[in-house]
């Protein structure tokens, strides 16, 4: 029998969900799904088809159109995004989606139609989702489940300097504002709202270096790991 669990990572905007949850799944050699990634997809795709977000509420089939893949480039050890087979990477992480996407997730039926697909991602166990509802609502049985947070200026930081990497080019001051915001629409929409599972571990990163929360998740998951293998 597998000994394979299902690892659920939410958390608030840039907290290193994506970081950790790489991390396991390298360690632990199971898949690793970025949901925010699908979320920014499906932005991406209704921008330049100039559909509304209540011509979608009103007509969930205009979703039918959309498929969202990921490919593990191994030069740079990172999971791609793929909207109807096209390389979307970078331009998902553009300021112009970020600011749009926290409305569209917003939307019951954009979500619906995206629990479907990570669910069916995740169905054979061996997998790190993270996202924002992945303990509550995509994998409410999950068998480890780690609540994200860290201090909204400490978060800024992380983004402002991720995208300046990428030669993504932004001020600082919009970065945090936008983190911000996103907070706000998160926590508060009505549909699925970033809410802590009542059995997820919280890990508050804002003064840990990244091996620290790399080693201790770890832990936690071998943990979970060997004592199902014992019972
Ligand atoms: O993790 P991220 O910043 O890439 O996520 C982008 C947006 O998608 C964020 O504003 C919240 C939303 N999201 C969500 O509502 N549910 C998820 N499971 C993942 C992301």
């Amino acid at each position: 029998m597998s000994n394979k669990i299902t690892i659920a990572i939410d958390g608030q905007s840039s907290c290193g969900k994506g970081t950790l949850a790489k991390n396991l799944a390298k360690e632990l050699d199971y898949i690793f799904i970025d949901s925010g990634a699908m979320y920014r997809a499906v932005t991406l795709y209704l921008m330049r088809e100039n559909i509304s977000l209540r011509e979608v509420s009103e007509d969930p089939a205009l979703l039918g159109n959309i498929k969202i893949t990921f490919h593990f480039d191994p030069e740079r050890c990172y999971y791609e995004t793929y909207l109807n087979g096209e390389n979307v990477e970078n331009e998902i992480r553009s300021m112009e989606v970020a600011r749009k996407v926290s409305p569209v997730s917003a939307i019951q039926e954009i979500r619906t139609f995206l629990v479907a697909q990570q669910q069916t991602m995740g169905k054979d166990k061996g997998v790190v989702m993270d996202g924002r509802d992945i303990g509550t609502v995509v994998f409410p049985e999950a068998e480890l489940k780690i609540f994200m947070t860290a201090s909204p200026e400490i978060r800024a930081k992380r983004r402002y300097e991720e995208l300046h990497k990428k030669g993504i080019h932004v001020n600082y001051q919009e970065v945090l504002h936008n983190i911000i915001e996103r907070d706000h629409i998160d926590s508060t929409r009505d549909a699925s709202p970033l809410a802590k599972a009542e059995d997820a571990i919280t890990l508050d990163n804002s003064a840990m270096s990244k091996d620290e929360q790399a080693r201790l998740s770890l832990s936690w998951a071998r943990g979970v790991i060997e004592s199902l293998a014992t019972h």
